[in-house]
């Protein structure tokens, strides 16, 4: 496990919409390497760059033409591999976004596959066996190429499903995991890591890493198989670098050689979805069903319907990797949507001093909000959340000096969106909140990612939710009403407080809207 891991705390940066500094109204890498000192002062040491590979950009940059080219609209390899360097000078790790499972419909690989001659790439995709020939359970394609045969999709129609091979093959065209040709896909995912890696990235967040073998079992057996075989490679010639995945399931991914995998809160029924809201996000729009988020004032949540599903997991595995929390990310709607920046105060209070390796969405620190808009590269419902970070007042909120109708997507055009600059100026800013949590994370070592907590008082429907951590007692109530509760501490002083608590005779209480930490 790399050791800069247990104290890193992540940036998200979807480069679209950052910071736009030569005017063509699109985000880029020379922007990202500007604000640097910007994420930094935040308290953020470590950034994941969404994809920003050579892409037709149907889906975002997750439909990578060219693995081992930066997207000219960002700039070249060079300003990417600078952009590593200026961070590592700031003592900051960036991770790519690694799309393991497929690629564009327009790379060369698939395009080689297509033909009807035989050649290398011909078992790179999943091909059946003639034109109508459907694939039992996986997203198909027909009819668009000389080969005969239907191709495998692992997402949108622009993605074809790289071929790993089946764990459970049932034709002769599913190719068994050991076939050399499903060996070649694995070393050839093995040779674009090694590529970024030797660059001077410090590794990956592999998007849906649990989708690489087929028909795998419950268990995905097929695909952490291959994913051992990938952490092998790096433990030996890469221990410095980080996987991380988009699995949303530590109790597979971590043994599977992850260092860390997310929870996410987009999905619909998850615990972590508890945290933020009680929406249906299909089709197309997001509408608030019963808002009951556990950090809304007076929604009435209830912090078992999170801690019953993270708890288990984190005890299982908290020593062989770290679960990540997310203020939200690129496919989510923003948190803002339907909490006000009172409530995510507490939102992230809690999100980062729970154990492993969070992540903060860029924006969610200012409290961007979520905007209704048409479907932009293959963004539908999520591309609300992916608008131009809005750094101060002006012509495109600083973004950008385009021309307003050449920007990658509006601004926030209400008179209030929050900025960079009106939340440095307001003390009592989320932003400002976001800071301080994040330096006394940094600056308390029991608050790292390693594995200390424990469950203090959670329980069902009650408030305040307690927890410990090393000597560092934590302490939460979103609700509008005072609130306490019986704890096995006799006492304890507020270090850091939003709202007010105290912690006297075994009893922590907390007024309304607060997040204290107590030192014991
Ligand atoms: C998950 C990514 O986060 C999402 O944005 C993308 O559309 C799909 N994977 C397909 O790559």
């Amino acid at each position: 496990m790399p050791e800069w891991l247990n104290h890193a705390i992540f940036y998200e940066i979807y480069p679209q919409s950052f910071y736009d500094t030569n005017g063509d109204g699109i985000g880029d890498f020379e922007g990202i390497i500007q604000k640097l000192d910007y994420i930094k002062g935040l308290g953020c040491n470590a950034l994941w760059l969404n994809p920003c590979f050579d892409s037709p950009f149907k889906d975002a940059g997750y439909d990578v033409r060219d693995f081992k080219k930066a997207a000219p609209r960002y700039g070249t390899n060079e300003d990417l591999v600078r952009l590593f360097t200026e961070a590592h000078k700031k003592d900051m790790r960036v991770i790519l976004d690694l799309v393991a499972g497929h690629t564009s419909e327009e790379h060369p690989w698939f395009l080689e596959s297509c033909k009807t001659e035989p050649n290398e790439f011909s078992n790179r995709f999943i091909w059946t066996g003639h034109c109508f020939e459907r694939a039992e359970g996986l997203g198909f394609i027909g009819g668009e190429a000389p080969r005969d045969g239907t191709y495998i999709i692992n997402f949108f129609k622009c993605q074809p499903a790289l071929n790993y091979g089946f764990y459970q093959p049932r034709k002769p065209w599913q190719l068994p995991l050991d076939h050399p040709d499903c060996v070649a896909t694995r070393e050839a995912l093995k040779d674009i890591m090694r590529f970024w890696l030797d660059l001077g990235c410090d590794g990956f967040r592999v998007d849906m890493a649990e989708s690489l073998a087929k028909y795998d079992d419950d268990k995905k057996s097929g695909t952490s198989s291959i994913w051992r075989n990938i952490r092998a490679m790096l433990d030996k010639e890469y221990p410095e670098a980080m996987l991380v995945a988009e699995w949303s399931n530590p109790e597979l991914s971590l043994p599977a050689g992850f260092h860390a995998d997310f929870l996410l809160n987009h999905i619909v029924g998850g615990g972590y979805y508890s945290l933020f809201r009680r929406y249906n996000n299909s089709p197309g729009k997001a509408v608030i069903e019963e808002d009951r988020s556990f950090f809304k004032k007076d929604g009435g949540g209830d912090i078992r319907l999170f801690l019953d599903d993270y708890l288990p997991r984190y005890e299982k595995t908290k020593n062989s990797g770290f679960i990540s929390l997310i203020t939200g990310n690129h496919d989510t709607i923003r948190t803002r949507f339907n909490l006000t920046p009172e409530e995510l105060k507490l939102a992230y209070g809690m999100i980062f001093t729970l154990p492993g390796v969070p992540f903060l969405y860029y924006g969610d620190e200012i409290g961007m909000r979520y905007l209704d808009l048409p479907t932009k590269e293959g963004g539908y419902f999520r591309t609300g959340a992916r608008t131009p970070m809005q750094w101060r007042a002006g012509k495109n909120l600083g973004f950008s000096s385009a021309p307003e109708e050449a920007l990658y997507l509006p601004v926030d055009s209400a008179p209030n969106a929050p900025t960079v600059e009106s939340e440095e100026k307001n003390p009592a800013s989320l932003y400002h909140t976001v800071k301080e949590i994040l330096k006394f994370r940094q600056t308390h070592e029991e608050l790292d990612g390693r594995p200390n907590l424990e469950i203090l008082y959670a329980e069902k429907e009650k408030l305040p939710f307690v927890y410990k951590r090393g000597s560092l007692i934590l302490a939460v109530n979103p609700e509008s009403q005072r609130v306490s509760a019986p704890i096995k501490v006799s006492g304890g002083s507020p270090l850091y407080s939003i709202g007010q608590g105290r912690l006297e005779n075994g009893t922590c209480t907390l007024e309304g809207q607060s997040f204290v930490i107590f030192g014991t």
